[in-house]
């Protein structure tokens, strides 16, 4: 079979992009050891309301200014829907789902997580500025998805 020349070097170009592509990317996930943040902690999907401390969902004082937060993201709610959190405070966020995938976006900080049925997945952040954050969902999770979302008071 006869390859024009030209076809030879684009062919040999697009297939040493995908090369230099793939090698960035193993490189990131292994030498650098850059993974998503989920999938470090195992629940069972199906037993979410009564697995502690999910069966209570809600803030958790560690002292020194420091929380735990567990969530759980359903379809269509967040619960809690409303979370008061002092000001200054660094809280690590706990959240699963019984159902399906969602998302768990603070918005105005760096707390975005995908949220998989049968994993914990976990952020902190430290709350600064006073004031209502909202809490999205943004992850397509069914007909009422847009309705999906809840607050953070910070005071
Ligand atoms: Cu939950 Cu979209």
């Amino acid at each position: 079979m006869h390859v024009h020349r030209y076809e030879r070097i684009w062919m040999t170009f697009g297939i040493g992009m995908l090369l230099v592509f793939l090698t960035i990317v193993l490189v990131a996930a292994f030498a650098d050891n850059m993974n998503p943040p989920s999938d470090m902690m195992q629940i069972d999907p199906t037993k979410v309301a009564s697995t502690p401390p999910f069966e209570r969902p809600g803030l958790r004082s560690l002292g020194n200014g420091r929380y735990e937060a567990y969530y759980v993201a359903r379809i269509f709610a967040f619960s809690p829907n409303i979370l008061r959190v002092p000001l200054g405070s660094t809280v690590t966020f706990y959240v699963t789902s019984p159902d399906v995938v969602h998302g768990f976006n603070i918005a105005h900080t760096a707390v975005n997580m995908m949220v998989i049925p049968g994993w914990v997945n976990s952020a902190t952040h430290t709350f600064r500025t006073p004031g209502t954050y909202l809490l999205v969902c943004n992850e397509y999770c069914g007909i009422e998805h847009q309705t999906m979302f809840g607050s953070l008071e910070v005071r």
